[in-house]
């Protein structure tokens, strides 16, 4: 009966795309979405994808690295669940060893047997003594069981030009050197392959507190011994601006654009406005949250101004290398292990934040969420032996489908998602068609307390087939526990009807949905 009830709406809505005025009721709106499936010219790089894993709290150890002697089942020290959880979602590309830790970090005490590396203190998380049993060797580990890329951060704010170049030759050149003999003595004969490096991290802040002319002109130094050797091509990232910090990306982009491949830029979008748990919070929050995580779109399109200016092919990619939510930490927990819960509302802020990154992928081809485990807007959480994966992970493992698929434009007209007051977009969408000729499109609806009904026109291809699943939950606090791993994960969607020319889709409340058509 629903179904033909929603039909029947939707003939009319259907009827009134491109024409329809807002009505009086906003709620009330159609809501219509135009797909361009003729129009696709720029493919959604999978780094888009991408994570970041710093040794902070207890992201590396334990919840990656628990050593070969672990009851924990492992592969050479490294969690097998934990592994296989990743390649579930088809992670791209793993950033480490900071943030902020990168610029403290200093490479040579992380090889050689364990047991005799030495120990260091880090400052930055908690004054802990690291015992760098996880480095280089173990890192480039870990991407390899995982299979895929690894992205490293060098440290320019306390270490020297030589210690990076040396880097670099240790653990790319194939030939006879100081650095690749030392690799060798380490049991690492054939050099590994590395794409991408980053000269810094924050130099504006923990990395050095340099202005950006500063930076600007250490980069140009540090970048010149940022070697390639043999066949291996290193994508050089410069530290980009926090936030709208447009100054930053306008100094670096004068100065370092034909120097570089890549500007890192960094947001996080906070937690709520009255709560900063990540657990119990009011609407309020939510709105407050997912207001801060749209603004991603404008600064991505105002720093892609600035660099168009100086580098209008858009050979210089715009890299996210750290977003995310940040709230509180779990109560009884170190205040410097940044370990926070993760809901329905920060599976919103995934939804949104990689949608906008898929809408910018003609400049933004790499992104990494602030951080894969224990740490802010994580994949995974631990508990020993226990691991749980978090509504964040769900929209990660939904989204996979739009890795590596061409970028299909889309005019949305969505009703307006108000909150005392204050208003922003209801609804959020990106699309994209993969290798096979499928178009997956992925919807988010920010309104926690109406569903939204949206038809939507495909043009420059004809739907035969659609299915979808869909993440939402009861509460919008909702998340997974160790006693409830599954609270929230993603179920089958049936709310569609697939008609000629339009599909009509209702989305619940406070939901991510992906559909797939044939
Ligand atoms: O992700 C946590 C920290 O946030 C990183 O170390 C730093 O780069 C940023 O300020």
């Amino acid at each position: 009966m629903r179904r033909m009830f929603c039909f029947a709406t939707f003939a009319v809505a259907a009827c009134l795309i491109g024409t329809v005025s807002v009505a009086a009721d906003e709620s009330r709106k159609v809501n219509t979405l135009v797909i361009h499936a003729d129009q696709g010219k720029t493919t959604i790089d999978r780094n888009i994808y991408g994570h970041f894993a710093e040794h902070l709290g207890r992201c590396i150890y334990e919840g990656i690295w628990v050593g070969q002697k672990s009851p924990i089942p492992n592969t050479r020290g490294i969690r097998n669940d934990v592994v296989a959880a990743l390649r579930r979602i088809k992670i791209p590309v793993l950033r480490w060893p900071g943030g902020c830790f990168a610029d403290e970090y200093h490479w040579r005490d992380g090889i050689g047997p364990r047991g005799k590396r030495p120990s260091m203190v880090n400052t930055h998380w908690g004054g802990v003594t690291e015992n760098n049993h996880f480095g280089t060797h173990e890192f480039l580990d870990l991407c390899k069981q995982l299979g895929r890329e690894p992205y490293i951060c060098g440290n320019l704010g306390s270490g020297t030009v030589q210690e990076m170049q040396q880097w670099v030759e240790y653990i790319t050149l194939p030939g006879v050197s100081p650095m690749a003999d030392l690799r060798r003595a380490n049991g690492r004969r054939q050099p590994w392959k590395l794409k991408y490096f980053g000269v810094g991290n924050e130099n504006w802040g923990c990395g050095g507190n340099m202005t950006a002319e500063y930076y600007a002109d250490q980069y140009r130094r540090f970048a010149t011994y940022v070697r390639n050797f043999g066949d291996n091509t290193i994508f050089k990232i410069a530290c980009g601006p926090y936030g709208e910090n447009y100054h930053w990306t306008e100094v670096l982009m004068k100065q370092c654009k034909d120097k570089m491949s890549g500007l890192a830029l960094h947001y996080y979008c906070g937690t709520g406005k009255r709560s900063r748990s990540a657990t119990q919070f009011g609407e309020i929050d939510w709105f407050h949250q997912l207001h801060r995580a749209l603004r991603m779109d404008v600064m991505l399109a105002k720093h892609g101004e600035i660099m168009d200016k100086f580098d209008p092919k858009k050979k210089v990619a715009l890299i996210v290398d750290e977003w995310g939510a940040w709230h509180d930490v779990e109560p009884g927990t170190n205040r410097r292990f940044l370990y926070q819960q993760n809901s329905l509302r920060d599976a919103l802020v995934a939804g949104v934040t990689l949608n906008i990154f898929n809408r910018h992928c003609p400049r933004v081809r790499m992104a990494n969420i602030a951080q894969t485990i224990n740490v802010l807007q994580a994949m995974i959480l631990t508990d020993k032996e226990k691991m749980i994966v978090t509504p964040t992970y769900h929209v990660f493992e939904m989204y996979a489908v739009h890795q590596d698929a061409t970028w299909l434009p889309t005019e949305l007209n969505a009703a307006d998602y108000r909150f005392d007051g204050n208003k922003i977009p209801g609804l959020d969408v990106s699309a994209s068609r993969d290798k096979s000729g499928k178009i997956h499109v992925t919807l988010c609806n920010l309104d926690p307390n109406r569903p939204a009904e949206l038809s939507c026109q495909l043009i420059g291809a004809k739907a035969d087939r659609i299915s979808g699943r869909v993440l939402t939950a009861a509460e919008m606090t909702a998340h997974n526990t160790f006693r409830q791993p599954e609270n929230v994960k993603p179920v089958e969607f049936k709310d569609y009807i697939l008609g000629d020319p339009f599909i009509h889709v209702t989305l619940p409340a406070k939901s991510v949905v992906v559909l797939e058509i044939e």
